[in-house]
């Protein structure tokens, strides 16, 4: 039999029996579930991503909920296991929840909880370094003092691309998009174009209404304009980081093998990515291409972020656990974060509530 995983035991008298696959950063979350009569196991296993095996074994035969990662396969095989182990509850700690299948989760009558409200600007933050490092070619130019080869300035050395009075394109303007449309609309003088499913009339206004519009008008700058897209290939046709390509969302969104055929054939091309089609693993050639900047999925690596996401996982499998209803907004879910009050009784965010039939709080 294969040796068991380690793990670290906290409150091993609590009546609910809940496991974190990974220790999260922050010690809130651990406090919550263990003042709340939770026996909390975390998994302190030196593997970085544990297969489903190995956390059908942290879940044994009885096990109430599950915090788990955006790296694990939660499909009909772990929601069954967590079934049969009496467990009713799993939550991501990730606003996507791409890993998991949720029709699975439904039929074997899970809750699947996951983090939205807390990564939004720091996600988009990221999108944006991203944006400036490749716009300004910084991790080139850094290799190359790191490397003693500068000798002196030069009027082409590291030429990059001014972003001020460009267009930034946005394909998905939801809560990430917005906030980074923003960023780049009014920290750099940007004009907008992005394609959504959904009109993004919050952002709309921003940047020509009261606030920013405004704002430019009275300090006798020229207005920042935006436009909705009709089409993805539009936002690509006329937006000026057509040089530049940032993915901060999800790795299969790009074909990374054709994005390398491209980055070779186009040196002035410039992408920036934090989430990889292969994910841990790099397409062959991307590593040796100049103009990428790679990262490891770091957009949502704030502290506060961070603490953030692992408090409304917390949250989300002890609200199932006690029968507490859903919160209603799960963008607004500031209350939960308020280190000098309890949290509110409700559940942050289960993405199945209403395929469930789980109550809305009323709070
Ligand atoms: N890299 C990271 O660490 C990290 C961190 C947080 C979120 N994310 C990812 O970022 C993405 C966005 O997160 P969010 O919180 O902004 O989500 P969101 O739901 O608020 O926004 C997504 C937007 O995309 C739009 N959309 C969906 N399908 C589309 C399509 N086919 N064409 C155009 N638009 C489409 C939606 O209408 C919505 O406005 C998610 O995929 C999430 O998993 C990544």
């Amino acid at each position: 039999m294969a040796k068991p995983l380690q793990v670290e035991v906290y409150n091993p008298n609590g009546k609910y029996r809940v496991i974190s696959t990974k220790s999260m950063p922050g010690t809130r979350w651990i406090n919550l579930l263990i003042e709340q009569d939770c026996r909390l196991e975390i998994c302190t296993q030196k593997k970085t991503i544990l297969s489903v095996e190995d956390i059908i074994s942290l879940i044994g035969d009885r096990c109430d909920g599950v915090i788990g990662q955006l790296t694990e396969d939660w499909g009909e095989t772990l929601f069954s296991a967590l079934s049969r182990a009496g467990g009713k509850a799993f939550s991501n700690m990730a606003v996507g929840y791409n890993n998991v299948d949720v029709n699975a989760a439904n039929k074997y009558g899970v809750a699947v909880g996951n983090t939205p409200g807390v990564l939004t600007e720091t996600t988009a933050e990221l999108a944006a370094s991203l944006s400036l490092a490749a716009a300004r070619r910084i991790v080139e130019a850094d290799e190359f003092m790191r490397a003693g080869l500068y000798d002196g300035w030069l009027p082409h050395l590291f030429v990059g691309n001014l972003l001020k009075g460009q267009t930034v394109g946005v394909i998905g303007a939801g809560r990430i998009g917005s906030a980074y449309a923003r960023m780049m609309v009014e920290g750099f003088k940007m004009n907008l174009i992005y394609y959504d499913l959904y009109q993004a009339t919050r952002l709309e206004k921003f940047v020509t209404g009261m606030s920013y519009g405004q704002f430019l008008k009275a300090n006798g700058e020229q207005p920042v304009t935006w436009k909705r897209a009709s089409s993805m290939d539009e936002v690509l046709r006329e937006a000026d980081v057509e040089a530049i390509l940032i993915n901060c969302s999800r790795g299969p969104v790009i074909d990374e093998v054709a994005l390398v055929e491209h980055l070779r054939a186009n040196p002035m091309f410039r992408v920036g990515l934090d989430v990889f089609e292969d994910e841990p693993y790099m397409k062959p050639g991307l590593s040796e291409m100049k103009n990428a900047i790679v990262v490891p999925h770091i957009a949502s690596a704030s502290k506060w972020t961070r603490e953030g996401m692992a408090t409304l996982a917390a949250l989300n499998v002890l609200g199932k656990i006690k029968g507490y209803p859903i919160w209603g907004d799960p963008n607004r879910v500031e209350p939960f974060l308020d280190e000098n009050s309890p949290p509110p009784a409700a559940c942050p965010s289960i993405v199945n509530s209403k395929a469930l039939g789980l109550p809305v709080s009323k709070l």
